[in-house]
């Protein structure tokens, strides 16, 4: 499984690091403090990078991911046994772990767009607490002309060329708030938790994706994997002088958050 295999050295891979887990953390007790009755529900919450900071907001969390690998990274961040949050393994894409209208803020960063959006809408609706519960999506956002960008576009280009599915947080987001919205939700202001510049060589994207099983989010088998990212690294070489050349852009970190409505059409 994709997530089984990196979980190691996802946190130096794509990790966020300290600061920006932190702030984050920081900016969504400030957005979460009207949502505080119930439980603060984490889904695909990983190797518990923003879930660590996320312990002392006051509300009970709870975590699930898929991969127990993940998890067991999550669970090494504490030292103390007692202070280990509930974190269960679970295919989110079956029905959530929990009861109905127990939760209050649902959470996710980076990892919403694993699921199916007609299963999330549903799970929202079983579990939220009626008229006081908001979901929070977070995720980096890059410029347009950042090396990261590019090569991700190709990247997805090529893929949909080989007839998989393009698996993108940003296209997710924009068609699973609005099935939200249509039914009742209201989308917040978006909030940036932290900023960073990045310095990145094309050829990093490409051997950062040979390293781990699959790419983004769509499993493929080795040759075939191979042969996708020898062309990526074809294509690069038209748009970039020098693959090995790293080039700086700025990052950030942002949260998009909907209060979500009770309407049942
Ligand atoms: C890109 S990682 C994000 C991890 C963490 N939230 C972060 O921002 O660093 C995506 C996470 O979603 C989890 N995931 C993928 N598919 C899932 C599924 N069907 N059910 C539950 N979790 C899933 C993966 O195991 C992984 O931990």
């Amino acid at each position: 499984m994709q997530f089984d295999q990196q979980a190691d050295i996802y946190d130096k891979r794509t990790g966020l690091g300290e600061q920006t887990a932190s702030k984050t953390a920081q900016a969504l007790g400030n957005l979460i403090k009207p949502f505080s009755d119930g439980i603060f529900m984490e889904i695909g919450a990983g190797t518990g990078e923003i879930g660590f900071f996320l312990q002392d907001l006051g509300t009970p969390y709870i975590g699930i991911d898929l991969s127990s690998r993940m998890l067991d990274v999550y669970r090494k961040r504490f030292t103390n046994p007692n202070s280990i949050p509930t974190l269960i393994q679970t295919d989110a894409n079956n029905p959530w772990p929990l009861d109905d209208n127990l939760v209050s803020v649902f959470f996710s960063s980076r990892a919403l767009h694993h699921l199916k959006r007609e299963h999330v809408v549903s799970e929202l609706a079983r579990l939220s607490i009626p008229h006081n519960s908001i979901l929070v999506l977070g995720h980096v956002k890059r410029n347009k002309t950042s090396v990261k960008t590019i090569m991700r576009q190709e990247m997805h280009k090529i893929l949909h060329d080989y007839g998989f599915q393009e698996k993108s947080g940003q296209s997710n987001r924009k068609k699973l708030f609005e099935l939200l919205e249509k039914k009742g939700g209201k989308v917040l202001d978006p909030v940036i938790t932290s900023r960073w510049k990045v310095s990145h060589a094309p050829i990093e994207s490409i051997n950062s994706w040979r390293v781990v099983d699959g790419i983004a989010g769509n499993e493929i088998e080795p040759t075939l994997k191979n042969k996708i990212l020898d062309e990526l690294e074809n294509r690069a070489l038209y748009l970039f002088p020098d693959l090995n050349q790293p080039l700086e852009a700025e990052e950030r970190y942002e949260l998009n958050a909907i209060k979500l409505g009770t309407s049942t059409e």
